[in-house]
């Protein structure tokens, strides 16, 4: 939440600020800032709503300077206004900070302060205050050698008074070009290229400059100047980033002619569940029959016979991966599995053991809930796999082993190709595990991967199903209450489907397992309803007919979701039936059921107007608990 940029060095700092700003607008859009620096002092411009906003002033109030920050904000303490918009400045306008994160011990810290007044309603402001205070204290570690201020010692002081989590970025007027950040528990990166210095949330905002970027590690600090970048751990010793190449380009984080991002990403997933597949069969050696290789992983396969139990952590859709991946793992390799909301597991008493696997999904590898999930889990030596699709990210790092997905950069806030090829990791990760553990043969293997192959063409199909899905928005877009309902593979596309629609077009939605609709949420259905049936040809079928049944009798509307082998059947019972094709393993299905509903919440926002890539009160990256 919150995207952070600044760039120093650059003749053109404040257009590249609102470039990368542009870049990062899916973290928040309550307000947008930039501050630059010169020998004059520092200059702010502000404004609450969507960054067009801040553009807008800028081209009134143009800024030029070699240095600037800027800031994107998703709310947590103070209302979205201009007052509390960052940058904030100290009150005498010596620094300026940017920051994302939560500064929990803010009220403290501002009573310490004394009789001061505060600009701004936020957290934040108070660690302005504070850096300007020590740098004016002459005789405090905030001083360079040679007696000058120092602002990387004067923030190194003030976050060792700091709690809760923070990126923070910092320009001093007296310093002007040079930036200071400080990481803990929320996402930054720091880049050099041409004799231009980079920070920014993440790559997203760079990546027009350069591929070669280090993400500061927890209690890392960095000097960011034109000559070079200082990075110094909380004692001010040298310290290494984690540096690392992006594999993607400036043209994948665009939108390439599609009204918005997520109709392009929606699009792209044929490509990205491709990329996540590639390669994964090899043989170990000449002549040994091939067998499935997760080389990212960094868990020798002899782990996994000592493994008792799985725990998968996430959050949102990517716990909705988590429950097919639940399905592939005890199907395939007979574990017990409980799939578990990241933000709730380390607040109970989970029996986690070393012999307890914990798998932690996410799509930016930046979520706090499934960070803290997973780390809580690596204090009781539980192993953890993380599943994300960033390379860098804090999660990646963190866990003792990894498969990504190859979605590529994923910028609209609905999660579709993320959660598409987060299925496929966790099919991989089930097949893997049977493997491991004796219960799937090398045969059996080839046959399913050679099968998963099939999908990219199967998702081609679903996606020309886009006009009829166009029509059935049409008809739906103004229903005041949907209910989604699936069994087996079905009920996370289920919930998934829920999920996106209420997201971006604010309709009421909720999904259930469609056998628990007569414990209650039948009560809710009544004509004027719509109930959207997940209704796949295979063993739960006849249970899912009388389930529709039941909700038609009582007046709902019934789109059903269909493969080729079940719609004939569905056609008397459903208002309106989609056909998908027969999906190439049954566990493979979800990936398909999930395209039409994503398409069906991108035409039902549209048509009612919403904005489908920025949906109101969400952020993409979820870096607050
Ligand atoms: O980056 P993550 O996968 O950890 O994000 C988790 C959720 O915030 C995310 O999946 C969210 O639910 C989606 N944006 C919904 O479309």
């Amino acid at each position: 939440m919150c995207g952070i940029i600044g760039i120093t060095g650059h003749a053109a700092a404040v257009d590249g600020v609102v470039a990368g700003l542009r870049r990062l607008e899916y973290r928040g859009y309550d307000s947008a800032g930039v501050v630059t620096t010169d020998p004059e002092g520092l200059r702010v411009v502000k404004r609450a709503g969507k960054l067009d906003n801040l553009a807008g002033a800028l081209d009134g109030q143009p800024l030029s300077a070699s240095t600037a920050l800027g800031h994107t904000r998703w709310a947590t303490h103070g209302e979205p206004s201009d007052r509390n918009a960052h940058p904030h400045l100290d009150p005498s306008g010596r620094v300026a900070i940017v920051h994302n994160g939560i500064i929990e011990n803010y009220q403290t810290l501002k009573a310490e302060l004394g009789d001061v007044r505060f600009a701004s309603d936020t957290d934040s402001e108070v660690v302005a205050h504070l850096i300007a205070e020590q740098l004016t204290a002459s005789s405090t570690a905030a001083t360079a050698a040679d007696g000058t201020p120092d602002l990387l010692a004067a923030v190194r002081a003030v976050v060792a008074r700091l709690e809760g989590a923070y990126a923070l970025c910092v320009v001093a007027a007296d310093d002007p070009e040079t930036l200071v950040v400080a990481k803990h528990e929320a996402p930054l990166i720091v880049a050099q290229a041409e004799g231009v210095g980079y920070c920014a949330s993440d790559v997203a905002a760079l990546i027009e400059h350069t591929n070669e970027v280090a993400a500061l590690l927890d209690g890392q600090f960095a000097r960011i100047t034109p000559q070079g970048i200082e990075v110094v751990d909380v004692d001010g010793v040298p310290a290494t980033p984690h540096a690392y190449t992006v594999d993607w380009d400036l043209a994948a984080a665009e939108k390439q002619g599609y009204d918005h991002f997520m109709l392009k990403e929606i699009h792209e997933q044929p490509q990205a569940v491709a990329d996540t597949l590639l390669d994964r069969l090899n043989a170990p050696a000449p002549g040994l029959p091939p067998r499935l290789q997760l080389d990212e992983l960094r868990i020798d396969e002899g782990e996994f016979s000592r493994i008792d139990k799985v725990f998968i952590l996430a959050c949102g859709t990517s716990l909705h991966a988590g429950m097919v991946g639940k399905l592939a793992i005890e199907h395939w390799a007979g574990i017990p599995v409980d799939v578990e909301v990241a933000s709730e597991f380390r607040y109970r008493d989970p029996i986690v053991d070393p012999h307890t696997l914990v798998i932690a999904i996410s799509q930016s590898g930046e979520t706090i809930d499934t960070i803290a999930g997973a780390a809580h889990a690596r204090n009781q030596r539980a192993p953890v796999i993380a599943l994300t699709n960033v390379v860098g990210s804090t999660l990646a790092r963190e866990a003792d082993g990894g498969l990504y997905t190859h979605a590529g950069p994923e910028v609209a806030v609905a999660s579709t190709k993320a959660f598409t090829t987060q299925i496929v990791g966790c099919l991989l990760l089930g097949l893997y595990f049977g493997q491991a553990r004796g219960r799937v043969y090398s045969s059996e293997v080839a046959d399913i991967l050679e099968r998963f192959d099939r999908v990219p063409d199967a998702l081609r199909e679903v996606l020309e199903l886009d006009g009829q899905l166009r029509e059935l928005a049409q008809r739906y877009h103004d229903v005041d209450y949907t209910m989604f309902i699936g069994r087996h593979a079905g009920l996370p596309i289920a919930m998934e489907g829920a999920l996106k629609l209420k997201e971006i077009s604010y309709l009421h939605a909720e999904a259930f397992p469609a056998g628990e609709m007569k414990h209650g949420p039948i009560a809710l259905i009544e004509p004027g309803s719509l109930v959207v049936a997940l209704a796949p040809a295979g063993h739960v079928f006849g249970k899912m007919v009388s389930n529709i049944q039941e909700v038609r009798a009582r007046g709902a509307s019934v789109l059903a979701i269909g493969t080729a082998g079940s719609t004939a059947a569905l056609t008397e019972h459903a208002d309106d039936v989609l056909t998908l094709p027969e999906p190439p393993h049954e566990l493979a299905g979800p990936i398909l059921s999930v395209v039409p509903l994503q398409l069906f919440s991108y035409h039902v926002a549209t048509l009612r107007g919403e904005d489908v890539d920025q949906p109101r009160n969400l952020a993409k990256t979820v870096t607050v608990e």
